[in-house]
């Protein structure tokens, strides 16, 4: 879904060069902290800016529409995060080649768009070749971590995860939300709101 247009979120971007990255730099001192975390597909940067202040460690968040990007990074100036946080605004599979240089112990797929028509399935983050390129970017005990209202999108995501040779370590069709390790997205907050069930999956490389 695309978010309405504001006049100031990429004039506020570019001016928050410091938060909001250009390229991978693997030396800078951000990304040689750890954990690593990685969440493609933000949002408003709820769940990111949550999960930093509750667990420390260093967050690369990944938006594609500079609309809904410029609000997160408000969020995150506001909070004074950016020592925790930095943002891009790029798509998954034009920042993947760049993102193989780092490793992350957790990346997260919060509510990602459902494309709900077959012809579109390709365009799911988990379609087989995609969800191979993320599960490349874990470190050897990392894991992914999905969730989503749509029934389809994860039933699709469990057969690309058993195409793809992963450890399916946690399925469930009801996820109880357990605050002590988890965050709650806008997408999150509104679906519970509305009593649906959410669907949580979580998958690691399997052990050879
Ligand atoms: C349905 S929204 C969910 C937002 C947020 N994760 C949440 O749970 O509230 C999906 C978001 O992912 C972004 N997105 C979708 N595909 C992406 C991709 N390939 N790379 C980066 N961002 C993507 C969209 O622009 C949109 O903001």
């Amino acid at each position: 879904m695309r978010a309405r247009k504001k006049s100031w979120a990429e004039p506020y971007l570019e001016a928050h060069g410091e938060l909001v990255i250009g390229e991978i730099d693997p030396s800078s001192d951000f990304f040689l902290s750890s954990p690593k975390y990685l969440e493609i597909g933000i949002g408003k940067g709820d769940f990111i800016l949550q999960m930093a202040s509750a667990h420390p460690g260093c967050y690369l968040g990944l938006e594609r529409d500079s609309n809904v990007l410029a609000v997160a990074a408000k969020k995150v100036v506001e909070a004074s995060f950016e020592n925790r946080i930095h943002l891009m605004l790029v798509d998954f599979d034009d920042a993947y080649e760049s993102l193989s240089q780092l490793r992350f112990d957790v990346i997260f797929l919060n509510f990602s768009d459902p494309w709900p028509k077959k012809r579109h399935w390709k365009r799911r983050l988990t379609e087989r070749k995609r969800l191979a390129n993320i599960v490349s970017l874990l470190e050897d005990d990392g894991e992914i971590r999905v969730k989503t209202d749509n029934q389809s999108l994860y039933q699709f995501t469990l057969e690309e995860a058993e195409a793809d040779g992963l450890d399916i370590v946690v399925s469930e069709e009801n996820y109880e939300f357990d605050s002590a390790h988890d965050a709650m997205s806008e997408y999150e907050s509104r679906f519970r709101g509305l009593g649906n069930p959410i669907y949580r999956i979580i998958l690691k490389k399997k052990v050879k």
